[in-house]
């Protein structure tokens, strides 16, 4: 099977009752990972490149990467997606060197200039064989080095969704209900709680229509304690509820977003084998262990999490 686009993967998702994982890549290892996990598995993924990705390993090299793995694996449905596209530019540019989706992320901007950018990309897109993802309301926490406070989020508004959908002609939307960015997503001692109610609402008034959760890490606190106690410093670090999210997964959300858990992974694969093996110098054996603890929780999120396993 070639790259494929979301939207049979979506499609099958919204009447199955489970989502499809989007994992950020930035390097080989993680490639691997995530598509053992999945192959083995037998479930549908996308592998997406955030911008910082894109210059930290080269777009060029994360396609190759991507385009190896779908050789090695042919049996499962892969996309590769650009994550949060800044522009028209960069979105065209991914299009252009064979991503199948690509999100264009103004959700910053206003209203109208949303509606225009992701439409202008959306029409592009469709033009060469590809998706698009638009998002509508702000996350808060970092991303591409933008850091966005709690009290600037903004829950998306579902009395503007239909008309958002309808103008802009995009394929799937993110939404804001309370997921964000990155591994510190909530304060110590508060109740960790998606704004589910939004998106049942969301999703009533877009009957079959794909929606995504971005900032979607869990940030297991197995490996937040393997780091900790292995010369790591992450306090408070605190992630969604797996239940929450299982729960909107068998609703509308057809894709979520995954990315600080897999970070956590490595760091703590990594951390523990130098500990372990002061005298070890080949990052084959460092890296190597990283890549196992990527394997396992992408493993466990197809599972317990997505409810994507054997839908390939
Ligand atoms: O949306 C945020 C993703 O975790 C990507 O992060 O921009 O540091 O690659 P990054
Ligand atoms: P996390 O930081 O929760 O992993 O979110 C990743 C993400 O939304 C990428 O777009
Ligand atoms: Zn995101």
């Amino acid at each position: 099977m070639a790259l494929v686009t979301t939207t049979e993967m979506f499609k099958k998702a919204y009447g199955g009752g489970y989502a499809v994982g989007a994992f950020n890549v930035n390097n080989m290892e993680i490639v691997q990972a995530i598509t053992e996990a999945a192959a083995e598995l037998k479930s549908p993924v996308i592998l997406q490149a955030s911008a910082g990705a894109r210059k930290y390993a080269n777009s060029v090299y994360l396609k190759k990467l991507v385009e190896a793995a779908v050789e090695l694996y042919p049996e499962i449905p892969i996309a590769l997606h650009l994550d949060h596209g800044a522009d028209f530019a960069v979105c065209k540019e991914c299009v252009d060197s064979g991503f199948t989706s690509v999100m264009i992320d103004y959700s910053s901007h206003d209203f109208e200039d949303n509606i225009a950018e992701s439409k202008r990309v959306a029409e592009y897109a469709h033009e060469h064989g590809a998706v698009v993802e638009a998002e509508l309301g702000t996350l808060a926490g970092i991303e591409d080095a933008v850091s966005v406070d709690a009290d600037k989020a903004m829950f998306t508004d579902p009395d503007q969704v239909e008309e958002f959908v309808k103008r802009t002609g995009v394929d799937s939307l993110a939404i804001a209900i309370g997921t964000s960015h990155g591994a510190y997503k909530f304060k110590p001692g508060t109740d960790p709680k998606l704004r589910l109610d939004i998106l049942a609402e969301v999703a009533r008034r877009l009957p079959g229509f794909p929606i995504v959760l971005h900032g979607s890490s869990s940030v297991p606190q197995e490996y937040v304690k393997i780091i900790n106690s292995h010369g790591g410093a992450l306090k408070d670090a605190i992630g969604i509820p797996e239940d929450q999210l299982r729960q909107a997964a068998k609703g509308a959300v057809c894709k979520i977003n995954i990315d600080s858990d897999l970070r956590l992974g490595m760091t703590a694969g990594i951390r523990e084998h130098m500990e372990a093996h002061p005298d070890h110098f080949d990052p084959r054996q460092y890296i190597g262990d990283g890549r196992k603890y990527v394997k396992d929780i992408v493993a466990h999120k197809i599972v317990k999490v997505l409810g994507s396993d054997g839908k390939a």
